[in-house]
């Protein structure tokens, strides 16, 4: 199992996206165990996107993470972080391929709705950024034999 760090950004929370945004996290059968409303300091966006820091975007990127709440996301499931990024796509809205959430709904190339942890490395560094051990919750669903294929264990 893997958990990937997902934040909402403020284009997102702004336009009225966040449920047709965690829909599909959901319908995806990915599990949410961290969930956090909040408007991001500078001081952390510069800690999040340091790996971007002295390129033309850098200002930019800060002010616009920095500028309207956020919601902060722990997503968890076999191969989170890969498959949460190819949900959702392209940097720029306007590459983005239709059926990723932002080829569906953006056309900015900076103003991008959603950011998804890129490696396990990544994810890591970024979860304890934004979440304390006790605020990410381990709790069993009831429907992961039928998410995880209950067949396969019955015959392993
Ligand atoms: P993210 O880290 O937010 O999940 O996005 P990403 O991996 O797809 O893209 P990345 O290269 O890490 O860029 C981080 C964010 O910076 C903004 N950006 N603006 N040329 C530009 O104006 C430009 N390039 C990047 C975007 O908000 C991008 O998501
Ligand atoms: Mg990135």
């Amino acid at each position: 199992m893997e958990t990937t760090l997902i934040i909402l950004k403020p284009d997102s929370v702004q336009r009225g996206l966040i449920g047709q945004v965690i829909g599909r996290f959901e319908a995806k059968g990915l599990q949410i165990v961290g969930a956090k409303l909040m408007q991001i300091h500078p001081v952390l966006a510069r800690k999040h996107y340091a790996v971007h820091e002295g390129k033309p975007f850098y200002g930019k990127l800060i002010r616009f993470m920095t500028s309207s709440p956020v919601l902060v996301l722990a997503i968890r499931g076999r191969n989170a972080i890969g498959i949460s990024r190819k949900m959702i796509g392209a940097t720029s809205g306007s590459q983005a391929d239709p059926g990723t959430i932002r080829g569906d709904f953006g056309i900015s190339d900076s103003f991008n709705l959603i950011h998804g942890s890129d490696t396990p490395e990544s994810a890591k560094q970024e979860l304890t950024l934004f979440f304390t051990p006790d605020e990410l919750l381990d709790y069993d669903r009831t429907i992961d034999p039928w998410v995880y294929d209950l067949l396969t264990e019955q015959t392993a």
